[in-house]
């Protein structure tokens, strides 16, 4: 697959940075542009990609990806118009515009999709939510599904969809650290090291996730079953329910869902 990407800031560092280490790029065919700060720059002396050097070079690339901030994106679909092949997928990543504004700046006839990544996929255990425009056929979708899902999982949503799918998905890992900064604290408060209680806290996370993911079990019904009768589990569930937990996480999410 020959892939390019314009933007090499948070998200589309995390987006390099997993193309590679998923081996469905090589170095040689992935293509980057960046902004006039010298990011993509940087990130190519570590990793060895192209830097774009003329937009025409775009022209067998199979996605072009754009992972920039939304106002620079009308400039850089102006590049784009005229300089991308007839299989070229254009992919956003970006929160907008639309997959219309998108379509109508590359034309009619134009390949676009938006994707909501987070940043997670660089190390290759991403959520993507991706949704095609009305051109896409199922090669194109194959095609973007490939890349996409080299870098963790990735979820065909509707348009509309987009924006709580990243919002759960793109924010919650910094929610989840919080989480995961209190859980420490709390154990080096009642006497663990805190490398100690980093090593213990994650693995316990990562391993109640797997848990309740590969059991496709219910979560009450996990939390029920190590819930026995007075003892220090439910006690602790009454401490964070006597403190708000839910409410303070469902807040979270829908105040971070107001665009
Ligand atoms: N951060 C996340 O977790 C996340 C998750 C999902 C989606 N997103 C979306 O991804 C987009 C980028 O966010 P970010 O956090 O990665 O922003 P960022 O860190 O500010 O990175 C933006 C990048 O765009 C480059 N750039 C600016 N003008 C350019 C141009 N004309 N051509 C090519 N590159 C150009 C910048 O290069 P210079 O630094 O050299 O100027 C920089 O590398 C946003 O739309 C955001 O909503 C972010």
């Amino acid at each position: 697959m020959k892939i390019a990407c314009f933007g090499a800031g948070q998200i589309g560092s995390a987006f390099i940075r997993g193309v590679l280490k998923s081996q469905i790029v090589r170095p040689e065919n992935l293509l980057v542009k960046g902004g006039k700060s010298g990011t993509a720059e940087a990130l190519q002396a570590e990793l060895g990609f192209r830097l774009v050097r003329n937009v025409a070079d775009l022209t067998d690339c199979d996605v072009v990806c754009i992972a920039t901030i939304p106002s620079v994106i009308p400039s850089i679909l102006k590049e784009l118009k005229g300089n991308l092949g007839q299989n070229t997928i254009v992919l956003s990543l970006a929160t907008s515009p639309s997959i219309a504004v998108l379509q109508s700046a590359l034309g009619s006839h134009s390949l676009v999709a938006r994707a909501i990544p987070n940043t997670p996929i660089q190390v290759l255990a991403g959520m993507t939510g991706v949704s095609y425009g009305k051109n896409c056929q199922t090669t194109h979708k194959e095609t973007v599904q490939a890349l996409l899902g080299s870098l963790g999982q990735a979820l065909e949503v509707p348009e509309e969809k987009l924006g709580i799918f990243g919002t759960v998905a793109g924010c919650g890992p910094a929610f989840v650290d919080v989480f995961i900064e209190a859980l420490a604290d709390a154990s080096v408060l009642n006497g663990l090291s805190r490398k100690e209680a980093y090593k213990i806290v994650l693995q316990m996370i990562q391993g109640a996730a797997t848990l309740a993911q590969e059991s496709q079990t219910h979560p009450a019904v996990l939390k029920d079953q190590v819930c026995s009768p007075g003892g220090s589990t439910i006690r602790g569930v009454a401490a964070l329910e006597e403190n708000g937990f839910r409410n303070a996480v469902i807040q979270a999410i829908t105040k971070a869902n107001i665009h």
